[in-house]
């Protein structure tokens, strides 16, 4: 089984990361190619390439997460002790880092194949954030093989304001949608310890002749 032996340990190598320094071990360029190799790559529904990918770092990076604290502190109804929680969290976690990979999916090209085959319209949207996970899956552990730690944010789906928010300046077309965002930077600590679930609990077969 050695051809997949590689890609299995990448797999495994990758771990949620909210330890995160405003360094990285790229190149901003090889960040670039990394980003533009994963999207080209990753399957989407009847080849609708419909995942769209927006890199930021440094200023503008943190500006993101202070912008989205703002909306985000505006659904917690003055409740100062979650705003404290969350101020924190998003400075220590997210904002701490080099920069962040936002995810889209543009709607324009979900909504002209659902246009073209009406019957499959209900299946586009689940088979369009079934790519962007995928898409975000690679991205996230090309980066742990790099040395990158990060992690997997979904605060655009909280509220409209937040979607709207995340993408203010970046001059996007409306129909992009974000999907999520992606803090990354060098870690400065390892991964939290995991649970594992039996895997004969979740794996069956039958090998049949
Ligand atoms: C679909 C999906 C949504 C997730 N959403 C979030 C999120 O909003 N915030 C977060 O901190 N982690 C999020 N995670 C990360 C999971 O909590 C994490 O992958 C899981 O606990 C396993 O840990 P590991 O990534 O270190 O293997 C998400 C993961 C997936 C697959």
């Amino acid at each position: 089984m050695s051809g997949s032996a590689a890609f299995l340990d990448a797999v495994e190598s990758r771990r949620t990361s909210y330890a995160l320094t405003a360094k990285s071990t790229l190149s901003d360029n090889d960040l670039k190619a990394l980003v533009e190799r994963a999207v080209k790559h990753t399957p989407s529904a009847f080849n609708s390439q419909s995942g769209r990918v927006v890199i930021i770092t440094g200023q503008r990076h943190q500006q993101l997460w202070d912008a989205t604290y703002d909306a985000y502190k505006k659904t917690l109804s003055g409740n100062t002790q979650q705003e404290e929680f969350f101020r924190n969290k998003i400075d220590s976690q997210y904002k701490s880092g080099y920069g962040t990979i936002l995810f889209y999916e543009d709607q324009a090209v979900l909504n002209a194949m659902s246009a073209k085959n009406p019957a499959l319209a209900q299946a586009f949207p689940i088979w369009s954030e079934n790519s962007t996970g995928m898409l975000q899956y690679i991205v996230w552990t090309a980066l742990a093989k790099e040395g990158l730690g990060a992690s997997l944010q979904h605060y655009a789906a909280y509220s409209p304001e937040i979607q709207t928010v995340v993408s203010v300046g970046l001059d996007l077309p409306a129909a992009w949608k974000c999907t999520a965002m992606m803090p990354f930077g060098v870690p400065s600590a390892g991964p939290r310890e995991k649970e594992f679930q039996p895997i004969e609990d979740r794996v069956k077969t039958i090998f049949s002749a």
